[in-house]
């Protein structure tokens, strides 16, 4: 055994810059995380008063998966054996690439795309085919097929984080017929978006659909993700890949319940696509702003040389947005998390005296 061996793979994985979480500033105006605040805390309390209820911490949560799932398959109609879980939808892009890619199977995706599973590849050394965005912020669908020859996988999340792009229906789908490896559509936000291509699984066994209960349901505590995908794929996932319990009691229970208030759900989409608009609309009445169109709960601007200071300034009145800087062309780019009504004017009206 070589001396030094563990030490020496500490130091190499030490390197390794891993997923940078926001910072945590107590009581701010939290617009930094693409997190719903629309969906009320009545909501929130309903769920984990009926979830406490129905939970019985001391034993594991034997058959509490199939329950959930079976929740989510009337949830999404689809089978519940085309239905896996996971601990947030991270864990099952990881379960994902550490099972079916390495460093020699390439992952077509975009530049930028979601920053956890860029890292989750550095962190395998996979390599990506990245395809950039154009100056308007949209992803060229030739580009994309012309490169589909050189990739093993094909990642996109749909809408894209953090430009909040999203192809048309029949762009994704052509794509996706026409690519002959696993494609996997991340919908985290799919719900603020114009369609989902779940039902294509159905019809494409080497499609997976990742979704999860952390932006429309408003439960990015909750770590709930979960996929749809064929029959064999999901079997071998949930049965050999994925953890026993890979979800807490009190996770299955609360999902249980939130996804019986789909309803409720469904209003505070409606709330945030209006608020995306006033937000989109209000940023470019400004100059200093380029501002780009978004299909999910947040707004990415460019506000070129002064976007430190924007940020800062917002910073100093406790609003916490996302500092992205360099996106292609673009230097200066800001997100915005589309948050309550509140919270987007307090947003608005920081730019304004910042601005006006
Ligand atoms: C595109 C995308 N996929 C997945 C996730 C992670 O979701 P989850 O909370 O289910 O792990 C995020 C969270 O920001 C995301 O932006």
């Amino acid at each position: 055994m070589k001396k030094n061996w563990f030490a020496k793979e500490v130091k190499r994985l030490g390197s390794i810059e891993g997923y940078k979480k926001p910072e945590l500033v107590q009581d701010s105006v939290k617009l930094d995380s693409n997190e719903n605040y629309a969906i009320s805390r009545q909501f929130q309390n309903d769920i984990l008063g009926a979830a406490k209820k129905n939970s019985d911490i001391r034993a594991y949560p034997l058959g509490g998966a199939e329950r959930l799932i079976s929740a989510l398959s009337k949830f999404t109609q689809m089978p519940s054996y085309m239905i896996g879980i996971g601990n947030g939808s991270d864990q099952i892009l990881d379960i994902i690439l550490s099972h079916f890619a390495s460093d020699k199977t390439k992952i077509l995706t975009s530049d930028p795309s979601f920053g956890f599973f860029e890292e989750r590849c550095k962190l395998y050394n996979i390599p990506l085919v990245a395809v950039s965005f154009s100056d308007d912020m949209k992803l060229d669908i030739k580009t994309m097929q012309k490169n589909s020859k050189n990739a093993e996988i094909l990642y996109l999340d749909s809408p894209n984080n953090p430009t909040g792009f999203q192809f048309s229906k029949r762009q994704l789908e052509d794509l996706t017929k026409s690519f002959e490896g696993l494609v996997i559509i991340d919908e985290a936000y799919g719900e603020f978006g114009d369609y989902s291509l779940t039902r294509m699984t159905k019809t494409h066994d080497n499609l997976i659909v990742i979704r999860t209960l952390s932006k429309s349901f408003g439960m990015a505590g909750l770590r709930l993700g979960y996929f749809i995908a064929n029959k064999q794929f999901t079997e071998t996932f949930m049965r050999v890949l994925q953890y026993p319990y890979p979800v807490s009691t009190i996770t299955i229970e609360s999902g249980i319940q939130a996804l019986a208030r789909a309803g409720l759900v469904r209003d505070s989409i409606t709330n945030i696509r209006a608020e995306r608009k006033r937000i989109i609309e209000t940023l470019r009445s400004y100059d200093a702003f380029e501002v780009f169109d978004s299909k999910a709960n947040f707004v990415l601007f460019d506000a070129h040389g002064s976007y430190k200071r924007v940020y800062s300034a917002l910073a100093e009145q406790g609003i916490s947005i996302r500092k992205l800087g360099k996106i292609g062309s673009h230097d200066g780019c800001l997100r915005v998390s589309v948050g309550t009504k509140e919270m987007n004017s307090k947003f608005l009206l920081a730019v304004r005296d910042l601005l006006g």
